[in-house]
């Protein structure tokens, strides 16, 4: 975290607080996050988003894309930051309410809601209702019509949309059709596209009321190009929809997805060039199509947590591995692996690693570092360069992990997931318990 200092005997503190302190307190391997730091990147994008569309002329709301990390606290520190929080199921949905964060100001997300979910959110009078298919259109008015009578208040919702931009990495693409399965398409094969057909019919039904369009074309995002292409394509489509049914929708939603760094020459994405540029292009878009400028919402998730957290593990077993090219792989396992952290084995993706607990003067070496658990690509780190005396009970971080680690932990071969320990001035306190075997034979209730 961008909170972790080194200090002169080498140990690392975080917010004040020694690594080794927090791992004889909360044992390893241990989420870990920076609540300032968490904090001033929420409010970095707030404020930047804020005054990129005051200067443009409009407003923003800058929700924060609970999937992840999400636990009571975060939510209450980015609520408390001004931001709003966007589920993507009943269970983040639920956090994010029993945090104390008004209906009002929460999203729900998802390709596939439940019923229960969609009632849960009319219940708790979510701020909108995201929807994903011309099918959850019929099925969500006719949930408000069973549930809140035929004069009752619509449900606001928006529409996501697919504009064929994807982004991510370095590059984005754009095309017409698209292959996946989130949002309604704007390509069309003669007659008005699924994303308009969509919009007209949400308009059509009294039990809906429609708030805007909505488009996320990708995460991990270094190059902002792709967000202009898609807010060009939001505006145009929202243009149409107003000339065709003189509906001129307040909002429109550009999704998350900014890139943070994850290894020590990584340039993150800045809030305010990335702000500067979003409200440009919506500006530039709407006076071009001749249309009233809309409001802004974006969904920032990783590039609000993912910085500010490390994870802390304990050195196992180290062992030399000769390479066919002469070389030796020095494979330092730790006490977790991937189901702490699924990213590097899910999509190659690469974190770096310090050995935090002390110095040395010993030459570094080739090192690769794995977990404990019975599959080769259970990596944590595939290569980093780890001073060459390093040893079982050295204490390793790996450096922004605060987001999708915890929130896609699993228990494969029954490890037990890790507590997500806050760390502020100087103090350090549990917001989520390590599991216990015992959670784990709770589950499991019939043994015939
Ligand atoms: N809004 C929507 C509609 C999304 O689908 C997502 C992410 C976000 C916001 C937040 O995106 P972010 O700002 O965090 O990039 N598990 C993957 C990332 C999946 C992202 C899915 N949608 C990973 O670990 O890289």
């Amino acid at each position: 975290s961008s909170g972790a200092v080194r200090g002169a005997d080498g140990a690392v503190r975080v917010a004040d607080v020694d690594v080794r302190d927090l791992a004889a307190a909360h044992g390893t391997p241990a989420y870990v996050v920076d609540e300032a730091d968490l904090r001033s990147r929420a409010r970095a994008y707030r404020t930047a988003f804020e005054t990129a569309c005051a200067q443009v002329g409009t407003g923003v709301d800058v929700y924060y894309a609970g999937k992840a990390l999400l636990t009571r606290a975060v939510a209450r520190w980015v609520h408390d930051e001004g931001l709003r929080v966007d589920t993507a199921s009943g269970g983040e949905l639920a956090v994010a309410l029993a945090a104390g964060v008004p209906g009002a100001d929460i999203g729900l997300h998802g390709n596939n809601k439940s019923d229960d979910e969609l009632r849960a959110a009319l219940d708790a009078g979510v701020g909108r209702i995201i929807v994903d298919s011309l099918v959850e259109v019929d099925r969500l008015a006719a949930l408000v019509r069973a549930h809140r009578g035929p004069d009752g208040a619509p449900a606001p919702v928006m529409v996501r949309v697919t504009t064929g931009v994807h982004a991510g990495g370095h590059e984005f693409i754009s095309t017409a059709h698209e292959d996946q399965k989130f949002g309604l398409s704007l390509a069309s094969d003669g007659g008005d596209s699924p994303a308009l057909t969509a919009l007209l019919r949400v308009v059509e039904r009294p039990e809906l009321h429609l708030l805007g369009i909505h488009s996320h074309i990708g995460s991990q995002i270094l190059d902002p190009s792709g967000f202009a292409v898609a807010a060009q394509r939001v505006l145009a489509l929202r243009a149409t929809l107003h000339a065709r049914t003189g509906v001129l929708v307040d909002e429109v939603d550009l999704g998350g997805g900014y890139g943070i760094a994850y290894l020590p020459g990584d340039v993150p994405l800045d809030p305010g060039r990335i702000a500067k540029e979003v409200a440009q292009a919506v500006a530039d878009a709407a006076r071009e199509l001749g249309t009233p400028l809309p409001r802004l919402s974006i969904e920032p998730g990783r590039a609000i947590v993912g910085p500010a957290g490390l994870t802390l593990y304990t050195v196992g077993t180290v062992k030399p591995v000769r390479l066919d090219d002469g070389r030796v792989r020095t494979y330092v396992s730790v006490d977790g692996g991937m189901s702490d952290n699924i990213r590097p084995a899910l999509y190659g993706a690469h974190y770096h690693a310090e050995v935090v607990s002390r110095v040395s003067d010993a030459e570094p070496v080739l090192a690769r570092v794995v977990g404990k658990h019975c599959e080769s690509g259970d990596i944590v780190v595939h290569e980093v360069r780890l001073p060459g005396d390093v040893r079982a009970g050295d204490l390793l971080a790996v450096a922004a992990t605060g987001a999708y680690g915890r929130s896609m932990a699993s228990n494969y071969n029954l490890l037990t997931r890790p507590p997500v320990v806050a760390v502020t001035a100087g103090e350090s306190r549990v917001l989520v318990r390590r599991e216990t075997v015992d959670d784990l034979l709770a589950l499991d209730v019939r043994a015939d």
